[in-house]
This record gives C-alpha cells, structure tokens and sequence, in this order.
C-alpha cells in the first residue's frame, strides 16, 4: 500500500526560518522515522499505537501524499497552499469527516466543533465573540493571573518535590478555563476530567482502523463501553457545574449566562442535551490542548538551558518581580516566541480532517467528492522544505516578522471559518503561566526519562512528564 506521490507547484515560498539551535540544546524528542513508507499492516498496526509513528522520512519532504482506501481516497495534503485552499479558500467544498464525528461525537455531541451547515454558524456566531473579544480577554487574564498563583503556590508546597507535569498542567488548565467561562472552581473534578480523558484517548481516540476499511458506524468498535463510562465521568463534572448555575440568584454574564439564556440554542428546559453539549466541549477544548501546549514548552526549556535562561532574563527585566497582566504581554516578545516554537514541534491538534463534498483540485490531482483529506500540522510544521533546521528547538524563528513566512507553515490552530476561536485565550494563557512559573521556578526533566510524543485525540507525552522543581 504504497503512497502516490504528487507534486504541488507554487506549493508555498521556501524560506529562511531562523539560524540553527543554540549548541546546548538536544534535538526535542520524536517517534522514530521509517526509512519507506510502512506496508498495510505495518501502517494500520503503527497508527492504533501512535499515530505519529507511521509518517516514513519522505513524508517530511513531500507536498501531497495519497492512497486509495476501500470506496475512497486518501490525501494527505502537505503545503501551506493546499492547506489554504481547503481550509480557507475552497472551505465550502469541504465537512468534517466523518472518522472526526465517529471519534469526538461520543464526547461532544453536535457542538460547534463538530457540526455543520446552519447549526454550525448559529452556534459559532454565539460561542466564538465570548472567547474572542478584547474586553472579555482582559477579564480572562485576571482568572489566569489568580489561578496561576494559587497553581505556582501549591507546587512549591512540597519544597523541590517532582511533580507530574501532564497532571499539573491539565489540573491548571481545567481550572483557569471552568473558572474563566463557568465562574466555577473545578477542585477535585480536574482530576476526574484527567484520567476520564487519558481513557477515552486510549479508546476511541485511537485510529479507527474499521472505519478507514469502510466498515459502517454501527458495527461495534473496540474500547466503545471504557469511552463510554469515561463520558459518563465527565458528564458528571458538567451536571456540577449545571447545578452551581442553577443555584444563581443572579446572572453572572459568563460563558453559562448566554448558553442557557440563548434562544438559538432553544434554551435550557428545551435543549438540554445541547447544553450538555457546548459545556462538554468548552471545558475539554478549553483545556486539554492548553494543558498539552504548556507541557511541551516545560519540557522543551528544561532541554534548552541558554533559552531558559533568555526567558527568564526578559521576565526579570521587564516584570522586575511584578505579577504580569494582559498589558505585559507586548513586552514578553520571547516567551511568546517559546509558546510558538512549543506550538510548532509539538501541535496538541496535530492532524485534522476534512471530507470531500464537492470536486475540487488540488495541484493536477483530482478530488473526489467523499475523499478523506488530511492536514498534519505535525508534518508542515516539521517540513524540510519550508522550516530550516525543522526538528531543532529555536525560538528566536519567531521573534521576526511572520509576514516573512507563509503563514499557513504554522497552524496549530487550524485556519479560515473552522479555525480555532480560542487561540487568543490559549496564547494569553500559554504566555502568562511561562512567565509566572520562570519567575519563580526551574524545572527540569527526570534525568534518563525518556519522552515520545504519542498522537491520539491530542499530542502528549507517552509516559508523562515526571519534573523536578528547582526555585530560582
Ligand atoms: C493551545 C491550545 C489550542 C489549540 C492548539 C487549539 C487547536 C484547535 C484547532 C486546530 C482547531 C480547528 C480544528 C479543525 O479545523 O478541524 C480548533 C477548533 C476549536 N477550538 Fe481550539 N485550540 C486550543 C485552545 C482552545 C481554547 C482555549 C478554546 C476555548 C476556550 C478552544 C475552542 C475551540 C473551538 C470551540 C473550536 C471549534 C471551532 C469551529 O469548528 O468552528 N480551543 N482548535
């Protein structure tokens, strides 16, 4: 089951992205790369284990990749223009696939990430201003500056104990977002919402290897009762934060405030199942993608000490000990540039999917109407061809103007109508919680530990992230 490949002309300018790493920093930490392409078997099996694992070294350099699956065609689009075409450009010609709905579904219903057509754009105009605007980010800020403290208290709690980052991370992110969105201090649920997701991933969100073989969605699927019970967990954690809103004397103006006013959503009594919906993906797209991001960037400094120690130069002279706020932000040109490069290396959406509606054309191949496509952030932004030193971590890349780059090498939000409405929340958030921590601490990885980034829903470390605290 070989890979036709194809070239895309005008795929999108080469570019020069930045000189090499800084000499004390190791190569960051990727799944091994086949030689050739993977047979059938050895693909299907690769993908079920690590979804990472079954990209050969050619994948890194091609721009268009395609096999033929039964009843459809397989692309895997990988040039900043293509990507454009499909997700910006030629938007309309394309859906979800329906291999994104069969895993997310369970979890999130028919919310705004997976829906489509009318209730897609009701639910967007509703959702995406709360995350998006400039008043409503300044309040989210304070919500992150004040978790964030209480966070940053608790670790140095245990003196220079190693703390468990993947956890930390999720149990922080929860936090600031169900407190940001719901007004509602999450405790002990973060934990409940943690191992329920690490179950699900390890269930449906692995490949669904039936679905790819044609097989309908009726036919069961392995791991479907375990996915199931994990929903049922965090169902539970939306029923708290459903019963806090009820007990309201008054209305707050949060995230909850519209939802269950909303009369597009048909309102609380007449939809509830759509409510569960939207609070299910606002606690878990609020946070799982966060909570990964902010790992990846803790594991990426303690690799990098020159740029740990630039990072924290900038927080001490432009914060000079200061608690930062949205206004810092500006002024933390470095530390947003770590976020990025911790975005470009380790994309938590490291792939996405688009199913073909119309015909379309994307360089000389011809698209199907039904064809699976596929935009691996993991891989474009890894690319050979449009990143120099693709593999290295080098923040300063991003520290010139991105209108030298073309912009779509860098997607880990994903781009045009469907592209993602938190993004300013997640970079405020991102950058605020790398400036608190450097402020404080250091922290470094479990010598001899050994990390693989592992793809399923989301991209985290396969064994965790086991970190010493060092305070500064
Ligand atoms: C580092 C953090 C984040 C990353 C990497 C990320 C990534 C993405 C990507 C790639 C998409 C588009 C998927 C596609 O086109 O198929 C997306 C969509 C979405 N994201 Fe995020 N996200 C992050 C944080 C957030 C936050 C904090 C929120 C909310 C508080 C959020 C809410 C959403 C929603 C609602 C959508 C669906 C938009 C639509 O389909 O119209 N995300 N995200």
């Amino acid at each position: 089951m070989a890979w036709k490949r194809a070239i895309i002309h005008n795929a999108g300018a080469d570019f020069d992205a930045g000189a090499p790493a800084a000499m004390d920093c190791p190569e960051p930490a990727y799944p091994l790369r086949p030689a050739r392409p993977l047979n059938a078997l050895g693909w299907f099996s690769a993908a079920r284990d690590n979804a990472l694992s079954i990209w050969h070294r050619g994948a890194y350099v091609e721009t268009l990749m395609q096999r033929r699956l039964p009843g459809r065609d397989l692309l895997v689009v990988n040039s900043p223009s293509a990507a454009r075409q499909i997700l910006v450009e030629h938007a309309a010609r394309y859906t979800k696939s329906r291999d994104t709905r069969r895993a997310l579904c369970p979890l999130l219903g028919e919310s705004l990430l997976v829906s489509e057509g009318e209730l897609w754009r009701q639910q967007r105009r509703l959702i995406a201003p709360v995350l998006t605007s400039r008043s409503r980010l300044a309040g989210y800020a304070e919500v992150m500056v004040a978790t964030l403290t209480e966070v940053l208290d608790r670790w140095g709690e245990n003196g220079e104990a190693e703390l468990e980052m993947t956890q930390e991370s999720t149990r922080l992110a929860a936090e600031v977002v169900s407190r940001a969105l719901f007004s509602f201090p999450l405790g002990p649920h973060a934990d409940t919402i943690f191992h329920a997701f690490v179950r699900y991933q390890d269930t449906l969100g692995r490949l669904d290897v039936l679905g790819l073989l044609g097989l309908p969605d009726w036919v069961p699927r392995p791991g479907e009762r375990a996915a199931g019970a994990a929903v049922a967990q965090m169902e539970r954690v939306v029923e708290a934060i459903l019963a806090d809103y009820r007990r309201r004397s008054e209305p707050r103006g949060d995230f909850v405030d519209l939802l269950m006013g909303s009369a597009e959503l048909g309102g609380a009594v007449a939809a509830p199942r759509r409510i569960r919906d939207e609070f299910m993906l606002a606690l878990l797209a609020g946070h799982e993608t966060t909570a990964n991001a902010l790992c990846w960037s803790f594991y990426l400094l303690s690799l990098c000490p020159s740029a740990r120690q630039r990072l924290e130069e900038e927080v001490d002279r432009e914060l000079a000990g200061r608690t930062p706020g949205l206004a810092d932000l500006e002024a933390l040109a470095y530390t947003r540039a770590v976020v990025e490069e911790a975005l470009r290396l380790y994309p938590p959406i490291y792939q996405f999917t688009r199913e073909a509606v119309e015909l379309d054309q994307i360089g000389a191949r011809r698209v199907a109407p039904g064809s699976l496509l596929v935009i691996s952030p993991w891989l474009l932004q890894r690319h050979h061809r449009f990143w120099k030193d693709p593999d290295a971590f080098h923040p300063e890349r991003f520290l010139g103007p991105l209108s030298r780059r073309h912009r779509l090498c860098h997607l880990p939000f994903g781009a045009g109508p469907r592209g993602c409405p938190g993004a300013g929340f997640a970079r405020t958030e991102l950058t605020l919680a790398l400036a608190m921590a450097a402020q404080r601490y250091r922290l470094h990885l479990r010598p001899g530990h050994r990390v693989e980034p592992l793809g399923r829903l989301t991209l985290r470390p396969r064994q965790g992230l086991p970190m010493r605290l060092e305070r500064r």
